[in-house]
């Protein structure tokens, strides 16, 4: 993105020059899935795909908010004296609710902003869009009012609008990644204890092909919620016999000796992929560290087959995505990324051949799902930032 489309972008809509420029990345997640609200670990990584804003002070009472993305819906302005308003299910509830966070958390708006909007993260792809705006709002609310809100602080406010404002029982992982995101490292976290952990991602030879399904899903109508609730229970019932904060705290050993408490079909493949998915991701970093790439492609594969089995997230157009990558030459693992029912795959794949492996999985799933997937080469990014002029 050119600073001379963003600006000519805020010109057309508000009639001025800006005076500021920001970024932030969405995120890919390599390993961990659905463990961040079960005190597991996750392993993301931002990229370089994301959401760009160009803004100035408007010396009013009002931010006055344009999405680039969201057109149709034009201007839309917020009152600094209302911020407190009830979500109203549209893009804006994003900035609103951040721009809210901050103020409970003693951010004081002086003046209105002019804030325009522009990304190129596929909206509802599961590269986390919606956590880059509040990143994005976050990082453009620092600057402008000289906060001085620590990253991680953003990262929990991030969280908080999610959970508070828009409704999503979410874990910190899209939060976390985008906020602590570094070039082309990955961040090891550990949801339970906030712990984390750099790891350079050098895939040799490699690179991670980001595959969209172009099937959209949001995660208020999905069954994000009812997953998250199915863990609570399972774990509930482990209570009753273990002493333990969350299913990250066991193995899959004491899972399986305490597995008779459990006792539900459905409840027990959800605990088993929360609890193994947590030892894979646990691996996978030590394989990386390693420098085992095949090892590290295995893990991924297998966490896939345990999200499409066990956890059951993914759906016919994630499960096309992956088989027919898997069964590509020079593919070391493939599996969906992100919250699942829809949205992208990733895959490793050896550089030389990521073309040829999108074409064939491109077409494999034109013909069996009847419309294209997009294919991107992930680039690993730095988190959010103020942009030159
Ligand atoms: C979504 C949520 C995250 C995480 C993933 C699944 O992206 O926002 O907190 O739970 O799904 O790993």
């Amino acid at each position: 993105m050119q600073i001379s489309e963003l600006t000519q972008g805020f010109t057309a809509q508000f009639d001025a020059q800006p005076s500021n420029y920001f970024f932030a990345p969405g995120r890919i997640n390599l390993i961990g899935e659905h463990t961040d609200y079960n005190g597991g670990h996750v392993f993301p990584c931002a990229i370089s795909l994301g959401t760009y804003a160009a803004v100035r002070a408007n010396g009013s009472g009002q931010f006055r908010f344009y999405s680039a993305n969201f057109a149709d819906q034009g201007i839309l302005t917020v009152a600094i004296a209302e911020l407190n308003v009830p979500r109203t299910n549209q893009w804006i509830d994003y900035a609103r609710g951040m721009l809210q966070v901050l103020a409970k958390h003693g951010a004081q708006y002086s003046q209105g902003l002019d804030v325009y909007i522009t990304g190129d993260l596929p909206d509802g792809a599961g590269l986390s869009s919606s956590a880059s705006l509040e990143m994005l709002i976050g990082e453009i609310a620092n600057d402008m009012y000289d906060l001085n809100v620590p990253m991680l602080d953003r990262v929990g406010y991030g969280k908080i609008v999610e959970n508070q404002y828009i409704g999503v029982n979410s874990g910190i992982m899209d939060q976390f990644a985008i906020g602590m995101g570094e070039a082309n490292t990955a961040t090891f976290l550990d949801t339970n204890t906030m712990a984390y952990d750099r790891v350079p991602l050098d895939l040799g030879d490699n690179v991670i092909l980001i595959m969209n399904t172009n099937k959209q899903r949001k995660l208020t109508d999905s069954k994000y919620n009812e997953r998250r609730g199915e863990c609570e229970e399972a774990l509930a019932r482990l209570q009753t016999k273990l002493d333990i904060p969350s299913l990250g705290a066991i193995d899959g050993d004491k899972l399986d000796e305490y597995s008779y408490v459990v006792a539900d079909g459905t409840l027990l493949k959800r605990a088993r992929h929360a609890v193994l998915e947590n030892q894979r991701t646990i691996n996978a970093k030590a394989a990386l560290r390693a420098g085992d790439l095949n090892r590290f492609g295995r893990l991924v594969s297998a966490s896939g087959v345990s999200l499409r089995y066990d956890y059951e997230v993914t759906g016919i157009e994630l499960d096309t995505l992956v088989t027919a990558a898997l069964a590509q030459p020079g593919v070391l693992g493939a599996r969906m990324t992100g919250a699942g029912f829809g949205g992208c795959a990733i895959a490793i794949v050896a550089k030389d051949q990521a073309q040829q492996v999108a074409a064939a999985v491109g077409a494999a799933y034109a013909q069996k799902i009847g419309y294209a997937a997009d294919f991107y080469i992930a680039e690993i990014a730095d988190g959010p930032r103020p942009l030159e002029a």
